[in-house]
């Protein structure tokens, strides 16, 4: 088809919404789907015609490769509704990014920039009363590729769905989570996938996820599949750790997923002068500091979670509960942050995105 997107995009509007069915105040994290939908097939090598339809089941073949060998991708993202109720993204080009470096790695085709933009910004506009204003309010945005070719050699597909789809959502978290270490299960390995925002990725944590969930934790960190001394990143989010007053958390690698909100958490702590740390940190370490006092916070850092302080960790059957200060480094953070992306304050570091709501409806 023509690269031209702006003349070569089907729109079918829903007839009615169901936002009246929704009650905006009790949202349970991804359960809740606008009226809207982003779709795009690639067929013979190309990206076809993309089309917004009403949100609605997919028709597909019990063969798909998707289904037998796990070829999926996905990104996180949200939008924000300010006072003015003018529509922000968060650094959307750093997901845009990363989905088409996980489907390289996935041996999936990229999806196109202009395309990525423009399907984001019609579909957020077109559902744009979905997000409502107010702290909290936000609609999560998943864009995701699936392999959809209807066979079951074991090859990467020559067919793929893209999609958008949004959901409208508060918190991910009730409260502090409490965490256990991982001392035999992985989540990646060096050469792996653990970088790619894999779906399987997420499927291989849920059984040692599981364990943890029956012993009373909610979340597990991972370590390194070697030794499991190194602290990397936790099931839905990466981790840093307060020892005093700096600010730890371990570098990026094949292995861990390079998070949008930790490296703008890095940039905005060392923008404050912060001591933060890129490096190794072992159980070892953090045990001891746990035991002496100068452990101060844990906490994981991604989309969907935001800032999500942890209250305590065990590790070899022990419980560390975590005395934290008064002025938590996640409190203030978050705070940073999320003025950031609802336009409440300015934004030194560029990161905010308008979406064009005027321009699409
Ligand atoms: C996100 O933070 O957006 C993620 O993708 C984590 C997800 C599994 C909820």
């Amino acid at each position: 088809m023509s690269t031209d997107i702006s003349t070569n995009f089907v729109i079918e509007k829903a007839p009615t919404s169901r936002i009246g069915d929704v009650d905006f105040d009790n949202l349970s994290f991804g359960t809740v789907f606008t009226d809207h939908m982003f779709e795009c097939d690639y067929v013979n090598g190309e990206w076809q015609t993309p089309i917004i339809r009403p949100y609605q089941p997919i028709m597909v073949h019990p063969a798909l490769k998707v289904f037998h060998y796990g070829q999926a991708v996905f990104e996180g993202m949200k939008a924000y509704k300010d006072d003015d109720g003018q529509v922000w993204m968060f650094r959307p080009d750093q997901n845009q990014v990363r989905i088409n470096k996980s489907a390289k790695r996935l041996a999936m085709p990229e999806f196109p920039k202009e395309w990525f933009f423009e399907a984001l910004n019609r579909l957020l506009s077109m559902d744009s009363e979905w997000i409502k204003k107010g702290e909290g309010n936000v609609v999560y945005i998943r864009p995701f590729i699936i392999a959809t070719q209807n066979e079951i050699l074991a090859s990467p597909s020559n067919q793929y769905k893209f999609m958008i789809i949004l959901s409208p959502v508060r918190s991910y978290f009730r409260g502090d989570v409490s965490v256990v270490i991982a001392e035999h299960y992985s989540r990646s390995a060096d050469g792996g996938v653990g970088a790619a925002k894999a779906a399987g990725n997420y499927a291989g944590q849920f059984y040692p996820t599981n364990l943890a969930k029956e012993q009373g934790y909610q979340q597990v960190i991972w370590t390194d599949a070697n030794t499991h001394q190194f602290l990397e990143e936790a099931g839905t989010m990466n981790v840093f750790f307060r020892i005093n007053d700096a600010l730890i958390t371990a570098p990026i690698s094949d292995r861990i997923l390079d998070g949008v909100t930790r490296k703008s958490i890095i940039d905005i702590a060392q923008s404050e002068g912060v001591d933060v740390q890129v490096r190794k940190l072992t159980v070892t370490e953090l045990v001891n500091a746990a035991n002496d006092g100068s452990l101060k916070e844990i906490f994981g850092a991604g989309t969907a979670v935001v800032v999500s302080p942890v209250k305590s960790f065990s590790y070899n059957g022990v419980d560390y509960p975590i005395d934290q200060p008064e002025h938590t480094y996640s409190a203030h953070f978050k705070k940073r942050l999320t003025d950031i992306q609802y336009n409440r304050v300015e934004d030194p570091f560029g990161w905010r995105y308008k979406v064009d709501v005027e321009k699409f409806v």
